[in-house]
């Protein structure tokens, strides 16, 4: 896989194909031939005609949390983020600190922290000094550099942090 096909893995496949790319997609598509010349109808359309099915929801594939951590390391989210519980080096640049992530976990969906990588202006807390000045997120877009499989593990990763003992996320929202 070269370097531009990762490219348009990440902006492409994550929201369309998801797991590990084409054969998945077609695998859950049983009533497509989903060979390539085949159009897509896009967003509406009977399912039969290759409309969307009814009832459709884009489901997030398992990932693998350690590959993720590994990947969290490499890609130094901890220069940004505080994670309770981990002994990642803290913080450095307290213009553009982000959110401390253990407590996160419980309180987002899968596809919540994977919007939260790969389009992090989607979703800024206000009044925390998260926004550039021109509204869009502090966190950079790390869509060139990763693959969708580091981002599905770096979400299983995520997912699988815990807040520490004796810290209540009960009723909060971050
Ligand atoms: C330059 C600083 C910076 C870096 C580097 C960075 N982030 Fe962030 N991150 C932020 C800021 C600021 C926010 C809050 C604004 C937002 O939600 O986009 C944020 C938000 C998040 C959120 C959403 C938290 C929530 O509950 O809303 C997640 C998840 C996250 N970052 C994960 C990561 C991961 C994983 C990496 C490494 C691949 C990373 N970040 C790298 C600054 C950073």
């Amino acid at each position: 896989m070269n370097g531009s096909t990762v490219v348009v893995y990440v902006v492409a496949a994550t929201f369309a194909l998801a797991g590990t790319g084409r054969v998945d997609a077609q695998m859950r598509m049983p009533h497509s031939p989903a060979g390539p010349s085949s159009p897509s109808s896009g967003t509406s359309g009977e399912h039969g005609a290759h409309g969307t099915p009814s009832g459709w929801k884009f489901s997030w594939p398992a990932g693998n949390p350690a590959k993720g951590r590994d990947a969290f390391v490499k890609l130094e989210c901890a220069s940004c983020h505080e994670v309770k519980g981990e002994k990642f080096a803290a913080p450095t640049d307290p213009g553009k600190v982000g959110p401390e992530l253990s407590q996160m976990s419980p309180l987002h969906d899968a596809e919540y922290f994977a919007e939260a990588l790969i389009n992090p202006s989607a979703v800024i807390e206000p009044g925390k000094g998260y926004a550039a000045p021109d509204g869009s997120s502090k966190m950079p877009s790390f869509n060139d550099s990763v693959t969708v499989q580091e981002v599905v593990d770096l979400v299983a990763f995520l997912k699988s942090l815990k807040p520490p003992a004796g810290h209540s996320s009960g009723g909060s929202r971050h």
